[in-house]
């Protein structure tokens, strides 16, 4: 299979640790779409938020996005507000199978807290900013080709079950 295989959803949903365990698996190679705008711009995404803002942020990622969506035969690791630009899913879905790992907002905020490199998510009451966020995006991942729920299931599991999914 040449199409790349596409992995979208909310933060903490274990995109990146699945495209690792997925590539690996079927020897391909791993394009995460925050490495690559963090490599542009020198920078840690949080550092990008704080010091150009949001939109500048969404700007470079579209940009990423672009450029992966004329590859082929890779994993990508997409960061969780890839699908707010339609343009950007409207590229994912041309260039391979687009797969939208499904999180409840107590697991990704169980998965989140400890951790410090996620702007959206450092404010007062994270969890009650994770409903907001993935109630908006809802309909935006669901334009994904397939969805596999991750909730209580390791990375291994979640790898295997796309696997199956595709016929890999
Ligand atoms: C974001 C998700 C992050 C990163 C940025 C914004 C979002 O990626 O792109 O902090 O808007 O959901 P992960 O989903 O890999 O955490």
């Amino acid at each position: 299979m040449n199409k790349n295989i596409i992995l979208i959803g909310f933060m903490g949903s274990g995109k990146s640790l699945t495209s690792l365990c997925l590539a690996e698996h079927l020897g391909k190679r791993c394009v995460s779409t925050d490495v690559l705008v963090e490599q542009r711009e020198g920078k840690k995404i949080a550092d990008i938020f704080q010091d150009s803002g949001e939109d500048y942020f969404r700007q470079l990622e579209h940009e990423v996005i672009q450029e992966i969506s004329k590859k082929t035969d890779v994993v990508v690791d997409c960061g969780g507000g890839v699908v707010l630009n339609p343009v950007n899913m409207v590229l994912l879905k041309k260039s391979g199978i687009v797969i939208y790992l499904l999180t409840s907002p107590e697991m990704v905020h169980e998965r989140t807290k400890r951790e410090e490199q996620r702007p959206l998510l450092n404010v007062e009451n994270p969890l009650e900013r994770i409903n907001e966020l993935l109630e908006k995006r809802k309909p935006f991942y669901e334009q994904a080709n397939y969805v596999v729920d991750t909730d209580h299931k390791t990375v291994e599991i979640v790898a295997k079950e796309i696997m199956e999914l595709l016929n890999l």
